[in-house]
C-alpha cells in the first residue's frame, strides 16, 4: 500500500503536471475565450493580442494583473480568472505567446 502511494506521489504526479503544455493550458485556463485562438483575436477590440509579444513583457503583465498592481477599467474582466493559473502556469504561457506569430 505503502509503495503504492510512493508510486504514486513519485512518478504518476510529475507526470501529470508535465503533460499540462502551454497550449492546452490555454484552453484550459478559459484564456482562449477573450483572447481568441493563439492569442490573436480577442472578443473585444480593447481586449490585447498576445502573440508574439515579448516574454518578459507577458509575464509581468499576468503577474501584475494577477496581483492586482495592473487596474483599468479592464484589468478586472482577467483578474477574476488569474486564480485559476500558478507562477509557474503563467512562466509557460508567456513563452509559448510569445514563441507564436502575430
Ligand atoms: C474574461 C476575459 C479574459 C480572460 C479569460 C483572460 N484574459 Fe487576459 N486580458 C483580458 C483583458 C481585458 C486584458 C487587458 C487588461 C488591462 O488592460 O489591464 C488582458 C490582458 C492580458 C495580458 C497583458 C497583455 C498586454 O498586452 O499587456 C496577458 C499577457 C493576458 N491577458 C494573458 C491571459 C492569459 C494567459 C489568460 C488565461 C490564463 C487570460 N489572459 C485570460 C481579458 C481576459
Amino acid at each position: 500500500m505503502i509503495s503504492a502511494t510512493l508510486f504514486i506521489v513519485l512518478f504518476i504526479l510529475p507526470v501529470c503536471t508535465m503533460a499540462m503544455d502551454a497550449a492546452e493550458l490555454y484552453h484550459e485556463r478559459t484564456c482562449i475565450a477573450c483572447h481568441g485562438a493563439y492569442g490573436k483575436q480577442p472578443v473585444m477590440d480593447e481586449y490585447p493580442k498576445l502573440a508574439g509579444q515579448a516574454e518578459a513583457y507577458l509575464l509581468t503583465q499576468m503577474k501584475d494583473i494577477k496581483n492586482g498592481y495592473r487596474t483599468n477599467a479592464h484589468s478586472v474582466a482577467m483578474q477574476n480568472v488569474m486564480h485559476l493559473v500558478s507562477d509557474e502556469e503563467i512562466a509557460v504561457l508567456a513563452k509559448w505567446l510569445a514563441s507564436l506569430s502575430e
